[in-house]
């Protein structure tokens, strides 16, 4: 965000686009792929220009502060949108950011980032207009996901009866989608991963965020567990907190 903020300032024309300062030219359906990769010369070119040894440092070592477990959606991109640059994010993405206690790969990348790479943060991000939650929430068939949102209706089925106080349609869907990360976050800190970094002392927060698709803003739902004991009562908390804000 700075590196394009200096961009736009240098040559103080706000309303061009900084990629296409850059030289940046727009996808076309006629030459998509080919565009990727020239626009990938160039963006790499930038960095080296900004600081020569840039890929160098990074091919050495990662050392990551964050771990973000979001959801697969195109409109929701983490480093971006946190302002964050390559080495700065370790990411796990799938359908409706699920964190499911056999799920291999979700618990590799965990497992990864507590161990190795000692994240101090972990954030469950999920989004306002998610597709998965709202085939959850109307029962719609898709496919093979119908399967794996079926974690999501167990979160519909457990607040089933308050989800039902709350006006059908895009508010409803949206408390579903903050209840979700907030079991999601729950989940996270069920994990041995995390029960055992906190019990030898290891310092991690894990958050529980919606990001808002309409306005590029993070929500922080304030479920921020810091250690074993906090867990019921931050997610008790929590979830009295939205049932409150959409009474
Ligand atoms: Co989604």
């Amino acid at each position: 965000v700075s590196r394009v903020k200096m961009v736009l300032k240098k040559v103080s024309l706000p309303y061009i686009s900084a990629t296409h300062l850059l030289g940046y030219r727009p996808i076309t359906s006629m030459n998509d792929i080919d565009t990727l990769i020239s626009n990938n010369a160039l963006w790499s070119k930038m960095l080296v220009e900004e600081d020569p040894g840039f890929f160098e440092k990074l091919s050495q070592t990662q050392k990551p502060r964050f771990l973000w477990i979001g959801c697969s959606d195109s409109r929701v991109p983490a480093e971006r949108l946190t302002g964050l640059e390559p080495g700065e994010l370790f990411v796990h993405r799938n359908v409706a950011n699920l964190v499911i206690h056999t799920d291999l790969n979700c618990l590799s990348v965990m497992q990864f980032a507590i161990d190795m790479l000692k994240v101090k943060h972990i954030m469950v991000v999920g989004h306002y207009g998610c597709g998965g939650v709202r085939a959850a929430m109307n029962d719609l068939r898709i496919g093979i996901v119908d399967n794996w949102i079926r974690h999501v209706k167990d979160v519909r089925n457990s607040h089933l009866d308050w989800l039902n106080t709350v006006p059908e349609g895009p508010l409803r869907y949206d408390a579903l989608c903050e209840l979700n990360v907030l079991q999601q976050c729950f989940n996270v800190c069920q994990t041995t991963m995390v029960e055992d970094a906190w019990a030898r002392g290891q310092e991690i927060v894990v958050h529980g965020w919606v990001y808002g698709i309409q306005n590029g803003l993070i929500n922080d739902l304030r479920m921020s567990v810091k250690s074993s004991a906090d867990v019921v009562p931050a997610y008790e908390k929590a979830v009295a907190q939205v049932r409150e804000r959409y009474a």
